[in-house]
């Protein structure tokens, strides 16, 4: 029988944080061999807000071999490219007809970069769920495991779904798959250091906001120092007087894989001096391994670009055949020089 599929992405704009790490890609790994796994840079994505066309390429290589250094097993799962597979923009357009714009107007993330953005928000930004949209449903991806924040955009691709099959489709041969978000209960959101409301965010001002994977043991170490807390002793969970104080036992349960119920155990009695240090040691031990791999990965810079066009191959084909298919529903004339 063929396993379910899963397809996921992370926008190639620097660096991977704790919160893309604990919310999305250590699922991704630790679920994998369940599944036949299609993993993404989304560099069209990462140009809908003003971009560095200097560092776009590396930026894009960096998060593939991240991938990998997390843990995504090749065994089980593709990594690839979403420009190098040009269906994901041509099935964005296809979609974009069918979906009324007020849908995206309330889309909560295009309001939040909208502001940041001022006069110079892009049409780009506005239409980014509909070709986060279309990167699922070319896949027919029946489940798609992200953070809490990515929600809503899984919302508004079933909706896009269910129109295009009611409109297009008949009942018993739909056009497009319907897909399920898959968002854990622990670590779907992380929050920043410097303000337990906020979410760790890659667009955050501030690097102490945030842990990144490849933060050398000794920034990890300024950062867990410098970050937010409250003057209260003693540590406990879900306390919304307290949003640091969950935050940070909350990394820590998830780091040193532990449970809530042994970390609300350990941490009961201890002030901020005894759990800094501590969760300084964790975080340190639990990205030693990755940044040493990846390491290993970026020194065999040619190994990697075998990988990225292997996969792109595979995701291309896969993708092709469900352009062809939402083509030939729409009722275009067949182009005999598209790849079936
Ligand atoms: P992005 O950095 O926006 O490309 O996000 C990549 C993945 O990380 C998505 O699945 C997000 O939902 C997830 N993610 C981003 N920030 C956080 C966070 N602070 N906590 C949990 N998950 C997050
Ligand atoms: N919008 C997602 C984010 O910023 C990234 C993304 C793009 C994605 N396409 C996707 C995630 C498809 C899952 C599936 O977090």
């Amino acid at each position: 029988m063929n396993k379910p599929r899963i397809l996921s992405g992370v926008q190639p704009t620097g660096n991977l944080h704790l919160g893309n790490y604990l919310g999305a890609i250590r699922s991704w790994v630790e679920q994998q061999q369940h599944y036949d796994n299609f993993f993404c840079v989304v560099d069209l994505h990462a140009i809908t807000v003003p971009h560095n066309p200097q560092t776009l390429a590396q930026d894009t290589l960096t998060i593939a071999a991240l991938y990998l250094a997390c843990g995504i097993d090749l065994q089980y799962s593709t990594i690839f490219v979403q420009s190098h597979v040009s269906a994901h923009s041509e099935l964005a357009w296809l979609l974009n007809c069918v979906t009324p714009l007020n849908w995206l107007e309330r889309m909560i993330q295009f309001k939040e970069k909208a502001i940041k953005q001022g006069e110079n928000v892009s049409v780009g930004l506005l239409d980014y769920p509909v070709l986060m949209a279309a990167d699922i449903l070319l896949y027919d991806a029946d489940k798609v495991p992200v953070g809490e924040d990515q929600k809503q955009h899984l919302e508004l691709t079933r909706d896009i779904v269910i129109r295009i099959n009611d409109k297009f489709g008949r009942e018993d041969a739909p056009v497009l798959k319907l897909p399920e978000p898959l968002i854990r209960k622990e670590g779907a959101r992380v929050m920043s250091l410097a303000d337990g409301t906020k979410k760790m965010s890659k667009s955050d001002e501030s690097e102490l906001s945030r842990i990144n994977l490849l933060d050398p043991p000794e920034v990890i170490q300024k950062k867990i120092k410098k970050c937010k807390t409250d003057p209260q002793r003693g540590l406990w969970f879900d306390d919304p007087d307290r949003p640091e104080c969950h935050n940070l036992l909350t990394l820590y349960t998830l780091l040193s894989n532990q449970t809530k119920e042994a970390v609300a155990k350990e941490c009961a009695e201890m002030g901020w001096g005894q759990f800094k240090p501590l969760l300084t040691e964790t975080a340190i031990a639990a990205l030693e391994p990755i940044q040493a791999k990846y390491g290993e990965i970026l020194a065999d810079r040619g190994e990697l670009d075998r990988i990225i066009q292997a996969g792109n191959a595979k995701a291309s084909h896969t993708a092709h055949q469900t352009l062809t298919r939402v083509r030939e529903a729409l009722g275009f004339l067949p182009d005999p020089h598209q790849p079936q």
